[in-house]
């Protein structure tokens, strides 16, 4: 689905209510709690609690997202935390900007939006911008939460393996490491819980 409205007024609106500091989503802590500090890329940031999780670990992190108001947000939540000198947010719409740089680790979280966003270029440029040994982490959701704002029941959630094809990627310079499909103990609104999926794509660069 896509709408008539601006992307960034959406995503500014959204992240423009003061919320508390945001958790790490647990796939990124499941994935990275074990890998050396490196340089991160965090796509599609939002409140950046993956970007702070990884930054005070020692990650050094660019942290990239639509919205103006989530970057200066979590920009100055860094400062504030001590960790301004590991974290770079920069305000990118990923349809027409990358982040400059190579990346030990970069994450796609929930990359997801009602407006037209060019995934897979997005995410083959993602797996290019990896140093060699780097990993890229695609988490999508594969289920709808009963407090989702789409509750289309005709929704389709490609399968990690869809998505890794949608990549386009050599196999002489890129593996899968991971096609997961994952069930999770969700917690929505009001603190009322659901079982949901995610989707959990694991790339590493060979070469
Ligand atoms: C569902 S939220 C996920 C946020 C965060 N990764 C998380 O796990 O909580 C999707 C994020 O993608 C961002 N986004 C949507 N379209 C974008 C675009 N064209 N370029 C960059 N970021 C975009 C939104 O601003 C939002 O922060």
């Amino acid at each position: 689905m896509t709408t008539t409205e601006d992307p960034t007024r959406f995503w500014d609106d959204h992240y423009r209510t003061p919320r508390a500091e945001p958790g790490a989503n647990v796939r990124l802590t499941e994935i990275a709690a074990d890998r050396p500090p490196g340089t991160a890329l965090d796509l599609g940031c939002g409140a950046g609690g993956d970007t702070l999780w990884l930054a005070r670990r020692g990650w050094r992190v660019t942290a990239a997202d639509i919205s103006g108001v989530a970057i200066a947000r979590l920009a100055g939540r860094a400062e504030a935390l001590g960790l301004g000198d590991r974290v770079t947010a920069e305000r990118h719409d990923l349809a027409e900007t990358f982040p400059a740089g190579r990346f030990d680790f970069v994450s796609a979280h929930y990359l997801h939006t009602s407006f037209a966003l060019p995934r897979a270029r997005v995410l083959r440029r993602a797996a290019q911008a990896l140093s060699p040994g780097g990993r890229l982490l695609v988490v999508d959701h594969g289920s709808v939460a009963p407090w989702s704002w789409n509750q289309d029941p005709d929704v389709r959630f490609p399968s990690p393996r869809e998505v890794a094809l949608t990549l386009a990627l050599d196999p002489g310079g890129w593996a899968v490491e991971r096609a997961d499909v994952l069930p999770r103990r969700a917690t929505g609104p009001g603190g009322r819980t659901a079982e949901v999926v995610d989707h959990l794509l694991l790339i590493r660069r060979t070469a």
